[in-house]
This record gives C-alpha cells, sequence and structure tokens, in this order.
C-alpha cells in the first residue's frame, strides 16, 4: 500500500520551507504524484534526515515540560474534543488498514492452498511442479523478510501521525494557499498567522464576511456565533472561518482579500512599549484590543492620532509589523519637527492610548507569484518592507528573497537601526540574503549597486519604499534588464 503526503506535510517533516521543496521538484530530484509525495520517495531523497529527533517530537517534549503553563499549553494543543477526533478519526484509519491486512492475509492462504491444488494436478509435469514450488517459496522468504528501511518508514510515519495530531493541513481554493491549524486556533487565527489574508470583518461571528465552503475534510465549531448563516446555507457546507477549527486536513473554498476589500477601521490600542533606537528613530510597539485586531495588509499605512478632541496630534505612518502578528502594531517614528514625533520621543508612556484609523495604500505583496522576491529600503522606507518581509517568510511562497536597505548616519536619518534584525533573518534562512548599504553615494549609485547584483531580472518580482529619485532610477535600471512592468512595486516616501 504506497503512502502518500502533502508538500506543506513534507516540507514540515524534513525542516525545508516549502519553495525549498518546490525547487527539488521543479529541479527533478523528488516525484510527486497529484501534488503528493509517496514515502518510499520521501526516505530515498532525503536519507540523512533522522525523524525521530525532529520537529513535532520536539514540540511535543516542550509542551510536556512546560506542561503547567497554560499560556503555552492552550497555544499548542488543540481543544479536548479536536484532540479526541483526531485521535478517533486515526482509529479509524488504524482499523480500516487492520482490516485490509487480515483480508490479505486470506488472499494469501487462499492462494497458498490454490497453488498446492496446482502443484498435485501437475504432477505428471515435473517442470510445473518445480515452478509452482518456486513460487511457494519465494512467496514465504518474501513475506518473511523486513521490507527494506523498516526504521526509517516507521520513524517517518509515527512522526507525520504524531503532527496529524497536533495540527491540520488547510488548502485554500482557488488560490491554493496552504496553511497549517494548531492549538486552538480557528481557521481564520491560523491563516492570518501564516500570512494569508482571507477576507474577513469583525472576528465574531456577526458580519458574514469570512463565510467559505468545506469542500472535504472535517471542520468542528469552536465559538458559538454563526447565527449569520441560515441552516440551509449550513446544509451545503458553508460555515464562518472565525468560528470552526479543523480536525482533519481540509479543502475549503474562501476569498482572499485584496487592498479594495479591507473595510476602513478605527481603533483604540493600548501603547505596548516605546523604543528610542536612537536620536532619530523610535520604535511604536501597540496592542490591538482582543476584539478589535487591526485588519491590514502588509506594507499599508494608518493614521496614528494620539490625545483628546482638544488637542490632537496625527499622523501617517506605514505599519511595520507583519499582519501575521496578531494583535501587535509595529510604527517608525522618525524625529522630525512635527509634534507628534515629540510627543511619542519625549511624552508616550507604556498603557497610553492611540487611536489607530486606516488601512491605506496599495503597496502590498503579490500572492500567486512564486518568483525570487527584491526587497529593496531607502532610510525608513523600511517600515513597509519590513512588514512585506515578514509577510513573505511567514507565506514561504517566494524563491529566494533579498533585502537591500540604503541608510545614511545614524544622526542624518537613523541609519540601519534594525540592521540585527535582517542579519538574524539571513543566519535563520537559506533562502535569504540581506545587504546594508551607504545611501551616501547617492540614489543613481546605490541603485546601480543593487541592479548589478541582478543582471536578469525577467524572473523577479522587486519591491521598493524610498524617495521618488531613488524609485525612478531603480525602476528605470529594473525594467532595462527584463523586469516585467507587473513586477514592480514601489512606494514613494
Ligand atoms: S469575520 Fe465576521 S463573521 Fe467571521
Amino acid at each position: 500500500m504506497a503512502h502518500f503526503l502533502p508538500l506543506s506535510r513534507v516540507a514540515r517533516l524534513v525542516g525545508e520551507s516549502r519553495s525549498a521543496i518546490q525547487r527539488r521538484i521543479h529541479a527533478g530530484e523528488l516525484a510527486t504524484f497529484d501534488g503528493m509525495v509517496e514515502m518510499g520517495e520521501l526516505l530515498r531523497v532525503f536519507p540523512d534526515v533522522r525523524w525521530e529527533d525532529d520537529g513535532e517530537f520536539r514540540r511535543v517534549e516542550e509542551i510536556k515540560a512546560k506542561a503547567f503553563a497554560r499560556r503555552v499549553y492552550e497555544r499548542a494543543l488543540p481543544a479536548k474534543e479536536v484532540l479526541a477526533e483526531r485521535l478517533f478519526e486515526m482509529g479509524r484509519e488504524f482499523a480500516a488498514a487492520k482490516t485490509l491486512l487480515l483480508h490479505y492475509d486470506e488472499v494469501l492462504r487462499f492462494l497458498d492452498d490454490k497453488l498446492d491444488d496446482v502443484a498435485e494436478a501437475g504432477a505428471a509435469r515435473p517442470a510445473v511442479q518445480q515452478a509452482v514450488i518456486d513460487l511457494k517459496l519465494w512467496l514465504r522468504q518474501a513475506l518473511a523478510a523486513r521490507p527494506s528501511d523498516t526504521e526509517r518508514a516507521q520513524a517517518l510515519l509515527a512522526q507525520e501521525n504524531v503532527m496529524r495530531i497536533m495540527s491540520a493541513q488547510v488548502t485554500v481554493l482557488p488560490a491554493g494557499h496552504e496553511f497549517f491549524v494548531e492549538g486552538n486556533d480557528t481557521l481564520l487565527e491560523a491563516a492570518l498567522r501564516a500570512g494569508i489574508p482571507l477576507n474577513y470583518g469583525c472576528s465574531n461571528g456577526n458580519c458574514g464576511d469570512c463565510r467559505a465552503r468545506l469542500v472535504s475534510g472535517q471542520v468542528k465549531k469552536v465559538h458559538p456565533h454563526d447565527f449569520v448563516l441560515k441552516e440551509s446555507e449550513k446544509a451545503e457546507g458553508d460555515f464562518l472561518l472565525c468560528s470552526y477549527t479543523a480536525v482533519s486536513d481540509v479543502v475549503v473554498e474562501a476569498g482572499i482579500a485584496g487592498a479594495d476589500d479591507i473595510p476602513h477601521q478605527e481603533i483604540v490600542t493600548r501603547v505596548k512599549a516605546v523604543e528610542v533606537l536612537n536620536e532619530r528613530i523610535a520604535v511604536l510597539h501597540l496592542t490591538a484590543p482582543r476584539s478589535q485586531r487591526l485588519h491590514f495588509l502588509a506594507g499599508q499605512r494608518v493614521t496614528l492620532a494620539i490625545g483628546d478632541s482638544g488637542g490632537e496630534l496625527s499622523g501617517e505612518y506605514p505599519v511595520a509589523s507583519c499582519p501575521c502578528e496578531d494583535r501587535h502594531i509595529e510604527l517608525h517614528i522618525q524625529r522630525d519637527n512635527s509634534p507628534l514625533a515629540r510627543h511619542v520621543f519625549e511624552d508616550l508612556a507604556k498603557e497610553d492610548r492611540v487611536r489607530i484609523e486606516g488601512p491605506r495604500g496599495h503597496f502590498v505583496m503579490k500572492l500567486d507569484s512564486r518568483r525570487p522576491v527584491i526587497f529593496i529600503a531607502w532610510e525608513e522606507g523600511f517600515a513597509p518592507i519590513k512588514s512585506l518581509v515578514q509577510h513573505a517568510m511567514s507565506l514561504e511562497i517566494a524563491e529566494s528573497i533579498h533585502l537591500y536597505w540604503a541608510a545614511g548616519s545614524v544622526a542624518a536619518s537613523g541609519g540601519h537601526y534594525q540592521d540585527n534584525h535582517c542579519r538574524a533573518w539571513a543566519d535563520a534562512l537559506d533562502e535569504f540574503s540581506y545587504r546594508p548599504l551607504d545611501a551616501a553615494g547617492g540614489a543613481e549609485a546605490v541603485a546601480e549597486s543593487i541592479l548589478a547584483l541582478h543582471p536578469d531580472l525577467r524572473r523577479a518580482d522587486i519591491y521598493a519604499a524610498g524617495p521618488l529619485d531613488f524609485l525612478h532610477v531603480l525602476q528605470t535600471g529594473a525594467l532595462a534588464r527584463g523586469l516585467s512592468p507587473l513586477g514592480w512595486h514601489g512606494e514613494a516616501r
């Protein structure tokens, strides 16, 4: 019986990104059948992976070790009912496999008897009789022999089973995005964590914007609020992504939000921290209310307002965090002459209220491209680029990611004020490169130094944020090197 595994699970099992697995498939190193990988093929292509001390087992060990840390427990382990259903489902599969094995056993016994009959009937023809005896001998030996690679195959199956108990894989049609649901997450929460911007509005079952249709697999209601759907719609397989979780691997039909689909919001956040990195840059960390997280796409901007109607300070800033970060919102504030910047640097304190309005802008990630992505930031243009880079990392679809950041001195513009984050990404990911550049050379020199490293841009997407003159030279040079006009995404600062 061949055993097939979906690509996302293969990526997790071998500890590689989905894009790295896709590259192996395109290079002909790894064979697939209907988008799935057969277990023997997996063992052949990854002979060095030690399944038994890998990912999911370690995670279970970690959970056991922290069994009394309730938050970790809640975040990592599925609800009891979901666990029970997954175990029940696995039990059914096990029972089906065992029934099949018993059936095969009977067929083999029958075959054995039949071969005896044939041998007896062929007594007059010694050659036929000998062939039947040889066949029986071979059959016995083949059944008694241990299949090759048994231990690794068992470890792999055990690892996969643990993974299937701890998480469920979701495929979203028609876009084809995939993600895992873990812990107590609803399908909506899990999708957003994975950087997949599914359509949604209220997050609490009132608007119906997150309606999806179940194509296959099993989902379970974990929040009671799905009154917005009629019983007839539910009977047809419609459900709310914000109310349900996945019990088994599922395929759903759901809408992906574009920049124009996101409603305008106004939310009141609390200051979590003001991190003054140097004399020019402060990083503002805000926390959205539990009931009203900010719905935005990576790369978009918001208006920040502090104070009351009597004396409100406001300004527009790109969001630097990723929508996958749940309630956390990060903004980079440059010290200019604005009263708002002065207030953030000098007076704003933990727990202060900050009003956020938005989002705006179309400088967002193209979700259907699997090509290499080049992110380019000029000075504080790094903020939206940071959000996009994190989004690209959580999506895991880009073939490779290159990040360039041109900045002047700390005194002039804040310098490469989060250089450590960029270096950490490059250290952690194989397909990620980072190069800080000196903006003092001017727009043309910086653009030229980047383009010289990418002489052929026919298969690339560029996302660049900076002053207009820099974007202009960069875009002209990139198009001259074969970049498709659709592959250019610029945000003037
Ligand atoms: S987001 Fe409003 S009902 Fe789910």
